[in-house]
Order: C-alpha cells, then structure tokens, then sequence
C-alpha cells in the first residue's frame, strides 16, 4: 500500500511509503487524497497527520512525470482536500522536505518536524515556479522577505530556523509518527481545530521596490543570467494583492509557463545528465570497491594536492600527505589549517569539526605510508620523467590491490601507467582547482584500465560528493581540450583580429559565463596553460597561430593576477582588470607576424565563435570516443568551466539552436576565416543531415 490510513484513537495517520524518497507519484497523490476524503467523511475521526515512512518526508514531484501528461489526480486538487478538511490536518515531516513535499505540508493545518529537517523550496535551481500553492501559502506563513529568500535561493533551512520563521510550529521527539500523533492529541486537548493557511491574512510585509532590490542583491550570485524570479515576483506580487483563489491561478499560468521556458529545459537537463554520467555503458557502476576506502595516500602538497587532501578529510577519509621536503610539507599543511580556520570564521563549519578533519590529515617525508593506503594520488609538478619514476616507485611498495592514480592534466595516463606492472589499476583523478570546493573529477581511463578500477575512481566521487565523468586519455581529456583547441583558441584568434579583451570578456559574460576567457585565464595563471601545451608539442602538433599572445605573455613574466600583470593590470592587491596599454602594441605585432589583419567583430560573432568552437571540438570529441555522452560534456562544461548551466551546456545548447543552423554557421566561419579550423566535425555533420540531436545521438547509444 503506498499510502496507508491507520487510526491511532481518534486520530487518523495517513503514511506515505513509496521508496527510496517519497517521490510525488500518481499512486502518492491518489492515496492522500483519498485519506483527507476518509479523514472529513468519518465523524469517528477527529484529527489527520499526514507523515512518511523511510529515510524523509516527501520531498518534490516524480521528475520523470516532467514533461509528459501528468496522470490524475492533479496535486492542487489534493492539497485543497487537505487544507479544506473539516478536522486539523498536521504534516510530520522528518529527513527533507522540499518543492512540492513543502507545498503538501503548507496546504496542512499544522507542521511538526523532528530537530534536524531541512525544509525548502529549490524549484528556481530547475528554472522552475512552483505550481501547487507554494508562492502563495508560502508568504502567508513567514512573511514576504523570508519567502522571496526561500523562493529566490532554492537553499533549504533546517528546523529549528523553520520554527523560528513560523514555517513548522514544534519540534517534535525522533519517531516523526509518534511525535505527529501526539502533536495533534496535544491539540485537540486544546480545541484547536482546522487551520487553513488560504485563510489567514495576506502576508505579512510589503513587496515593494525596496524590499525587492535587497533580496535580488542578496541572491545577485546565484540569478546571473537567469529569468526565473521574475516569475517568482509576479506569483508573490499576486499572493501579495489577490485572494488566493486567484492567486492560485496566477501562479498556476506562471508555473506552466516555466516548465516551457528554455531556461527550465537547459537545468533539467543538467540536472539529469549529473545522474547520467556515473552510468557507463559496458560497466555495472552500481557497486564500487573503493567504498571502504580505509586510508589515502596523496604526494605532492602544493596546490593540488592539498585541496585533495581537504576533499579526502571533508568525506572522513583519513589522509597522508607525502611531501619531499620538510618546508614545502610545512606549507601545504599551513594551507589546510588556514582554510578550515577561514571556514570556521565564516561559520561554514564548527571550529570542532574543522579541527576534527585536520587531525584527518598526516604529514610525512616518505614514501612509507603509501604501503597501507588503498588509494594513492600524485599531485607532484607536471613533468613526465618525475610521475613516472614516482608511480614506479609507488606501484613496487603498495598492496596487490591498491589503485594508483595521477592528478595529472595534461600528461598521457596510458604512457605513465605503462611503466607500472599493473597498469590496469592505474587511473587518472583530474580534480580542479581549488579541490575541496570544484564538483567536478575528470575521471581518466587509461588504454590499460580495468573496469573495476574505473568502478572504484567512480565511487570515490561519490564519496567526495562529487561530479565524476569518466573521459579518454586524449591531449587535455575533455574539459581542457575544448577549453584549449576551442574556447580559448578562439579568445586568442580575436585578441590577434584587434578586438579588445574587455569587449570579448563582456561578450560572453552576456552570455552567461561567471567571467570572460582573458579573466579566466589571468586568474589560473598564463602560465599553466603555456606549460600545458608545451607538453601538449610533445603529443600532438596544432598549426599556428596557437595561443602565440599567452605563450608571449608567459616569456615576459606577465602571467597573471597572481603578478599583477598579465592580458589585463592589477592594482596591488585587487582582483579587478584594468586595460594594460601595453598589450595591443604586444598583440599587434604578432599578428603581423603571422598575417591576421584587424577586422570589426560584433559582440554576437564573439559569442558565436567561442561558443561553436567548443561545439565543434566537442563534438569531435565524441567521434574520437573520448567522451561516452554529449550529455557528459554538457555537466563537464557547466560543472567545472563556467559554461552557464541555464543555457544547458556546449552540446545542449547547440541542440536548441539546430544542428543544421550550427552546421551552416561553422562553414560560413570556415569560408571567411580558418578553413581548416572551422571544419565541421564528422558527427556533427552526420546529425545535422539526419535531422537529428545530441541528445538524440546519446539516447541512441544507450540502448
Ligand atoms: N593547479 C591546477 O589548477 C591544477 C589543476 C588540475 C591538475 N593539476 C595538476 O596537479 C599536479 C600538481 O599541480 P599543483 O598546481 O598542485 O603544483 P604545485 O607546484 O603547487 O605542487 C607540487 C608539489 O609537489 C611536490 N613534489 C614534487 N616532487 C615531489 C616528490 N618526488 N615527492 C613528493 N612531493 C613532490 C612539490 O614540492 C610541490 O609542493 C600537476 O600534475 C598539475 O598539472 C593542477
């Protein structure tokens, strides 16, 4: 029985039991409808608690409902049946309660919760409005600051915060059952009777130009590029003004059209493509060996390898952090205690904590702890001769089944490996930086990778709670390849026509990303890219004029913010580019050298550059096999590079504008510009002929 009805006296328990999440279904809708029916037709009863069985109260909508017609019965129709019952209804919540889970239990009489539920609204991060009564019963209970902060964030607030906002009205005992029952007991004992969140008064708190500027400031990070508040505004501005009969209706038209609108499409296909890519075609993905990591060996304890360190600990994984000397240890373990120290300051975790994870991580100047560990991680310079000789050293002291894995980005994984007598447990880990805080693990498969290796890289990214995407062991693997031969080639390719760096920058803030290429690249440093593709020369070869502006910014020391200096200035101390008078001479003189005259550019064909380049690198990224899916490109590119993850990613962006348009698009590039840049790939082209997608390309390879 999905949902049961049980009398408990003369209190009726309807129980939610559809595993693994109480996800809304039809079965659940029509179950909870059926017991607030029961409940108000049968005079015996006097209250009805509405609680979950398992892991968490019901937490949003089946999404796989999304997009298809929704079978009855409709979920507002439920939640009126339960505000409209003639007796109290209480919702007992436990575990989460989000999206339409917290809608349920606005439209209760009452709300309890067990200490610890985290309660909220994360529509918005779908690009979607709440559709079930959440903009206007929202604003009633906590006032209309606190709902556009809930509606606006999509973050959840725990209980306690819930009970101080007027969002749950007790804090009930750890069997949410129990503690429902005898909330509601304890309220009939005091002639409490329905309660109708429709019926009280409008929210408390106006919605004025005011009260509207400061939330869209104080959410200014996670809306950039975003359309979805202002429909957020309009349902609030009706809760604010109507009744909610016609309130109700207002949202109801704001949530439809949501779920139509380009930028819900582009997030939910994010969202699912993050849970796609852990499943790979060929590899049962469903068990992982390194879920009992006991111990992790990392060497180097620069930048990488501390950052890792901290991933390790934040997932309590005891760590050893192997350095060769003594002041370079002392450095990176000055760098972790400065970080949990930073995070306890600004109360993102307890000092306790913070300490208890530091003490997760030991320093050592030898190779010996490496013996016991079940994973080791080098994170030691990018010099080829130096991670071989280490991962044959590593390789001869670890236990049989040890899994040996290099941070490496741009070196080849198969050609390390094949120095090792196993090089079937050798893996590439390509963590970001900074390691402890970038979701996403490139996750390398070298040519000799087994696939229970690849089942353990996986696994531990869970464990990390990270995005892991497993890619091929080709030049830069996936997200630096298209970064490099497409995204930031093209940068360089503007800068040489004579465009200005602010203007390319801006160009594709506009369309979405967090800062432009040059930013970006005087942020990570010029120089890591040129040392990149100096090792890159060694692979494979790219025709000229390939990164000449960075690679001459590097012979002059001006490699980025951290000299303040590089495509831009820095003031001593700032972070903010200000236009270096000396880069256009620079620039102009390399193109001369190599023959590009000046040229207008628009702002729309700086964004069509960029972006198509990395389409069409992409896609032959595909047609080499270095990637399973476009989808896994997509959650790489919007995961760790910046690309906007309301316009979906690189490849599912391309899918909305049409293969046959991008196909025409790249050749009109090729016919004005590079030829043999501007070549469309083999898959892209087949697609556009066909008449078909990425998306269809990817559905058609997992069947
Ligand atoms: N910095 C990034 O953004 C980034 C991103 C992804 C991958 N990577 C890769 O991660 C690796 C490390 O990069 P980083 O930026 O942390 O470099 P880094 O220079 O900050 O740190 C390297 C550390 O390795 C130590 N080391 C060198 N040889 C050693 C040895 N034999 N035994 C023990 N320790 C040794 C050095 O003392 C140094 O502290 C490189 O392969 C790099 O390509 C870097």
């Amino acid at each position: 029985m999905t949902v049961s009805f049980e009398r408990r006296g003369d209190i009726a328990v309807a129980l939610v039991d559809r595993p693994p999440v109480n996800a809304i279904d039809a079965e659940v809708r029509t179950g909870v409808l059926q017991a607030a029916q029961r409940a108000a037709a049968d005079a015996t009863i006097r209250a009805l608690v509405v609680a979950c069985r398992g892991r968490t109260f019901m937490s949003g909508a089946d999404l796989s409902e999304l997009g298809s017609t929704i079978p009855p019965p409709p979920y507002s129709e439920v939640l009126q049946a339960l505000e409209d019952c003639n007796k109290p209804v209480v919702a007992a919540m436990h575990g989460t309660t989000l999206g339409g889970g917290l809608e349920l239990a606005m439209a209760c009489h009452y709300r309890c919760a067990v200490a610890g539920t985290r309660l909220g609204m994360p529509e918005i991060t779908l690009g979607i409005l709440p559709g079930a009564g959440g903009t206007q019963r929202l604003p009633r209970l906590v006032g209309m600051e606190h709902a556009l902060d809930l509606l606006l964030s999509g973050t959840p607030i725990d209980a306690a915060r819930a009970l101080e906002l007027g969002l749950v009205d007790e804090i009930v005992g750890a069997d949410v059952i129990e503690g429902g029952v005898e909330y509601a007991s304890r309220l009939l004992a005091m002639g409490a009777g329905p309660r109708p969140t429709a019926s009280r008064p409008g929210p408390r708190g106006p919605l004025d130009e005011p009260t509207l500027a400061g939330a869209l400031e104080r959410h200014a990070r996670a809306l950039r590029g975003r359309t979805t508040q202002k429909s957020v505004f309009e349902a609030l501005r009706a809760a604010s003004e109507l009744p909610i009969s016609e309130g109700l209706k207002v949202e109801a038209r704001l949530s439809a059209e949501s779920l139509e609108s380009a930028e819900s499409r582009a997030l939910r296909h994010v969202f699912f493509a993050e849970r796609a890519c852990s499943r790979i075609p060929g590899i049962d993905t469903s068990s992982g060996a390194a879920a009992e990591l006991r111990r992790v060996a990392v060497i180097g304890a620069g930048t990488m390898g501390s950052g890792i360190s901290m991933a390790l600990a934040d997932a309590g994984i005891p760590v050893s952090l192997i350095e060769k000397d003594r002041a370079a240890l002392d450095r990176g373990l000055g760098i972790i205690r400065e970080n949990y120290a930073q995070s306890a300051k600004r109360g993102r975790i307890d000092e306790a904590t913070g300490q208890a994870r530091q003490a997760l991580i030991a320093g050592s100047l030898s190779l010996e702890p490496a013996r016991d560990a079940d994973l080791v991680i080098e994170a030691v310079f990018e010099d080829f001769d130096l991670k071989r000789s280490l991962l044959v050293e590593v390789d001869s002291i670890v236990s049989a089944d040890a899994i040996i894995a290099s941070n490496t980005s741009s070196l080849s994984l198969t050609a390390l490996a094949a120095a090792t007598r196993q090089p079937e447990r050798v893996i590439g880990l390509h963590f970001f930086s900074p390691a402890n805080v970038m979701r996403l693990l490139e996750i390398v498969r070298g040519a000799r990778t087994s696939d229970a290796t690849i089942r353990a890289g996986l696994a531990l990214a869970r464990k990390l709670r990270k995005t892991g995407v497993v890619v091929g062991d080709g030049f830069g693997f996936v997200g630096n390849r298209m970064m490099l031969d497409g995204y930031f080639r093209e940068a360089e390719l503007l800068l040489l026509q004579g465009v200005a760096p602010e203007r390319i920058d801006s160009a594709m803030e506009e369309f979405g990303f967090a800062m432009g290429p040059n930013r970006v690249n005087d942020m990570a440093g010029i120089d890591v890219g040129t040392r990149v593709r100096q090792e890159l020369t060694r692979r494979e070869t790219r025709p000229p004029p390939y990164h000449v502006v960075s690679d001459a910014l590097t012979a002059l020391g001006h490699v980025g913010q951290k000299v303040g200096r590089g495509i831009y200035r820095y003031a001593p101390g700032s972070r903010s580019p200000l236009p270096d008078p000396e880069l256009a001479p620079l620039v102009r003189a390399l193109a001369d050298k190599y023959g590009i005259a000046p040229r207008e550019v628009s702002a729309g064909e700086i964004e069509q550059r960029c972006v198509l380049s990395l389409v069409n690198v992409g896609a032959q990224i595909l047609d080499e096999g270095l990637a399973y899916r476009a989808a896994d490109i997509d959650v790489i590119w919007t995961s760790g590079y910046g690309f906007p993850r309301s316009r979906g990613g690189p490849m599912f962006h391309a899918d909305t504008l049409g293969l046959g348009r991008v196909v025409e698009a790249i050749e009109r590039l090729g016919s004005s510009g590079d030829a043999h840049y501007w070549r469309v790939s083999p898959l892209l082209q087949g697609l556009a002929a066909t008449g078909r997608t990425f998306a269809d390309w990817d559905r058609s390879r997992e069947s």
